[in-house]
């Protein structure tokens, strides 16, 4: 039987989300029904209301989420009823092209429910990254659902499946940083701030933190960072120079997305270094710079998507490292909020208060 639950919704372009009664559909084929526990406000989230991502109006918005699996459809053997589990947008079909090669990072038919769920008067609705979870029960394809420890706090470990472990990600997997590395990260939020907990995880050496925002580079400090950088104060590019014995860093991540910012990760950076583009730029942003730069320059350029991560191998690893004190991921949660204070949480976002406001169920 379909059971009926509120949602926070996105009904049209720009305007605020209300709350909504959503009809969930009996889990079909691969299909499970999750109880969700907690979900983080992602900028994606804002993108989506502002039409920024596409036009599939109305939304059900929320995919940073944390929850137990309620109900399981026919042939569903990757979770069972009462896994916790940590929702994710990457569950890699195994089959095509990139997943054959041994890069199911850049899979490129992922996996998600395909039934849909529907506001009372039948219109379907669009889940947001295909998951659809500032609600009290969502519906995604199994391979979406990544048990991990079931002792965790679902507000801290539900920000793995976005933000957080883009960062991570980035510095982690995208940027390769080893021991004894140097790190600069551009843009200290939730993701650049996660891309500084990584780069200390990995063993980085020196971790710079530039943003424009006093507070923020306060919190980067206190996620690992070793210097910081005050961006409208100093020369960016000669402020990482300097601190890095006058090379630029190792690598260098980009968690701002703009132009002038990717053009200071590059020049940041050391010689054979590496630059990771995780913030995401709008499509009306153009570059320009002399091509004999990138001549003369070595290393390499990169963009992260979702941190590369594979969550059927990041998620549980994370999360273990967390509960043993070694990365504090509870950090991210800045305050708890209720389903009905998401509109609320975009503008706190939006004026830089938070690295998160989680909705807890
Ligand atoms: N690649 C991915 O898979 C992925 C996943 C999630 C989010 N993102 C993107 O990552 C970016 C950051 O997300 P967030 O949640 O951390 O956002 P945020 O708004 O919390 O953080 C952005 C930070 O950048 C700082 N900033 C802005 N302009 C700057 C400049 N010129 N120089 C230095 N600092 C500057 C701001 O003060 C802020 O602290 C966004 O573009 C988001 O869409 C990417
Ligand atoms: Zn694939
Ligand atoms: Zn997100």
């Amino acid at each position: 039987m379909s059971q009926d639950v509120r949602a926070v919704v996105a009904k049209s372009k720009g305007a605020p989300v209300t709350i909504e009664t959503v009809t969930i559909p009996d889990p079909g084929p691969g299909e499970v029904v999750v109880d969700i526990a907690a979900c983080g406000v992602c900028h994606t989230d804002l993108h989506y209301r502002e039409g920024g991502i596409n036009d599939e109006f109305p939304f059900l918005l929320g995919h940073e989420a944390a929850g137990i699996v309620e109900q399981v459809g026919p042939d569903v053997d990757h979770v069972a009823v009462g896994d916790f589990v940590v929702l994710n947008w990457r569950a890699v079909c195994g089959s095509c092209r990139a997943c054959k090669r041994g890069r199911p990072q850049y899979c490129f038919d992922t996996f998600n429910a395909s039934q849909k769920m529907t506001l009372s008067d039948g219109t379907e609705l669009t889940p947001a990254l295909g998951i659809g979870a500032f609600a009290e029960k969502t519906l995604v394809h199994q391979g979406q659902c990544t048990k991990v420890s079931p002792d965790a706090d679902p507000a801290v470990v539900g920000l793995l499946g976005c933000g957080v472990m883009a960062g991570l990600g980035a510095a982690m997997n995208t940027g390769n940083v080893g021991r004894g590395d140097s790190v600069a990260v551009i843009g200290c939020g939730g993701v650049g701030d996660a891309a500084v907990a990584g780069a200390r995880l990995a063993g980085a050496s020196t971790i710079i933190g530039i943003d424009m925002d006093p507070g923020k580079l306060e919190w980067a400090k206190d996620l690992g960072a070793t210097h910081t950088i005050d961006a409208t104060q100093s020369d960016v590019v000669e402020a990482v120079r300097e601190l890095t014995g006058g090379f630029g860093a190792d690598v260098v991540i980009d968690a701002v997305g703009r132009p002038e910012t990717w053009k200071q990760a590059f020049y940041a950076r050391d010689l054979a270094g590496t630059v990771v583009l995780v913030g995401v730029p709008t499509p009306d942003m153009t570059l320009e710079m002399p091509l004999i730069d990138f001549f003369s320059h070595g290393g390499s350029l990169k963009s992260s998507w979702y941190g590369d991560c594979l969550p059927e191998r990041d998620f549980p690893m994370l999360v273990d490292l967390y509960q043993q004190g070694r990365l504090p991921l509870d950090k991210f949660v800045t305050e708890r909020i209720g389903l009905d204070e998401v509109e609320a949480a975009f503008t706190t976002m939006s004026e830089g208060k938070v690295l998160r406001s989680v909705v807890v169920l």
